[in-house]
């Protein structure tokens, strides 16, 4: 990524990853990502926030050797994860006198992951503050987001707030600024549903926190930056907000079309009932695409043949991650199809302990659904709908 200006004395000099597929071996990226990282020249200091992912070394070295940065004073951590902090020891090496300046405990996480040695790094209380001379910066403990380490800090002069993932989005895109709105809110949904989600609580409370903060630019360390803060503080609002939509995710599998048939049965009831349905064939499905409708569903249904006295495989994972991820959905069911008997629903049951849902009766049936199981399937959907109706959370 070309160095940009965003205000004098502060640069945009971070990384664009554009072929980048999989994060943590685990989360797609369909539209690549970056690691933002930004220099900030005070009149007397000058201050690096959080560097880039190592496998982009090079340019981010190349980014601070084009800017004929000869010092740095401090190099704020905000997050110990190497996609920020990877290229600090690298940095440290070729700037002697620079030292880390982050909480107590990613100091521990930067020692233990990067071997940084203790000596360079100066540790910071909340609200505490530094000056650059000219500028200051004031660290905020954030933890949480998306490691129990994290922080954000805030430049006071310049109301500038640097919030590391928190905020952030998988967007390779040469926009310094989020300016293509409808694509960049996609992409921060998905983000908050696959790294923010499960810590929902605490984002309420750190929103809380900088709420009488000035802010006129977020600048996180992926994707473009905010210089419509209200954009995302808004779209956050009702992500942590405990209001949920009039909505039933399913996700399902089916062997050999008994579980498919109800399913198509069962989405066309729940459209039947004005009730906004997506149904995901896991088989196929973009598992991201799935966490992002869990953000405010109301409902789940899983959908499942018996595989050896169980859900299928592909169902036990979904179940899994959904429970990590702690969606405020309300409501869950299941409906699938055995051969000759089985365990599923007590097996899926005993997998979503961190999730607050009520079960609606399943439809569970043997072999070929047929009349009644079509009239079982309806009263799930009247379930549904009456639940969904009675509860004041649910938006209709
Ligand atoms: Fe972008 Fe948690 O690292």
């Amino acid at each position: 990524m070309p160095i940009r200006l965003i205000k004098p004395d502060i640069y945009a000099i971070g990384t664009i990853d554009w072929d980048r597929r999989l994060f943590d071996e685990l989360i797609p990226l369909p539209d690549g990502t970056s690691y933002n990282s930004y220099l900030i020249k005070g009149k007397e200091k000058t201050c690096l926030i959080d560097s880039s992912d190592p496998r982009q070394e090079r340019e981010f070295l190349d980014n601070l050797k084009a800017l004929n940065i000869r010092h740095i004073d401090y190099i704020i951590s905000h997050h110990a994860e190497q996609d920020h902090s990877g290229l600090i020891p690298k940095v440290l090496d070729l700037y002697p006198s620079a030292n880390v300046i982050t909480s107590p405990k990613c100091k521990t996480m930067l020692m233990d992951l990067l071997l940084i040695p203790e000596s360079r790094m100066t540790t910071i209380e909340d609200r505490q503050t530094i000056s650059l001379g000219n500028k200051t910066i004031e660290f905020i403990y954030a933890p949480w987001v998306h490691w129990p380490e994290t922080i954000l800090s805030y430049l006071r002069e310049d109301k500038i707030l640097f919030t590391c993932d928190l905020f952030g989005s998988h967007l390779a895109t040469s926009d310094l600024y989020a300016t293509d709105t409808t694509k960049v809110y996609e992409c921060a949904k998905r983000y908050y549903a696959e790294i923010m989600m499960p810590f929902r609580s605490h984002i309420v409370k750190h929103l809380e926190k900088i709420t009488n903060l000035k802010i006129e630019l977020i600048a996180p360390s992926h994707g473009p930056i905010y210089n419509n803060p209200e954009f995302i503080l808004n779209a956050y609002q009702d992500w942590i907000s405990d209001k949920v939509k009039n909505e039933v995710v399913i996700p399902y599998v089916s062997m050999h079309g008994s579980t498919k048939k109800m399913i198509d049965y069962f989405v066309n009831a729940l459209i039947e009932r004005n009730i906004t349905v997506k149904p995901f064939n896991l088989t196929e499905t973009d598992i991201g695409e799935l966490a992002m409708a869990l953000v405010d569903t109301a409902t789940i249904v899983l959908g499942s043949p018996t595989v050896l006295m169980g859900p299928h495989p592909a169902v036990l994972y979904a179940i899994y991650l959904t429970n990590l991820l702690r969606p405020k959905v309300k409501f869950a069911s299941v409906i699938g199809s055995y051969g000759w008997g089985g365990k599923m629903l007590e097996m899926i049951s005993g997998m979503v302990n961190n999730l607050k849902v009520e079960l609606i009766e399943p439809v569970i049936i043997k072999g070929y659904p047929k009349p009644d199981d079509f009239r079982a399937l309806e009263r799930l959907a009247d379930d549904i709908l009456r639940h969904h109706q009675n509860t004041p959370e649910v938006i209709l």
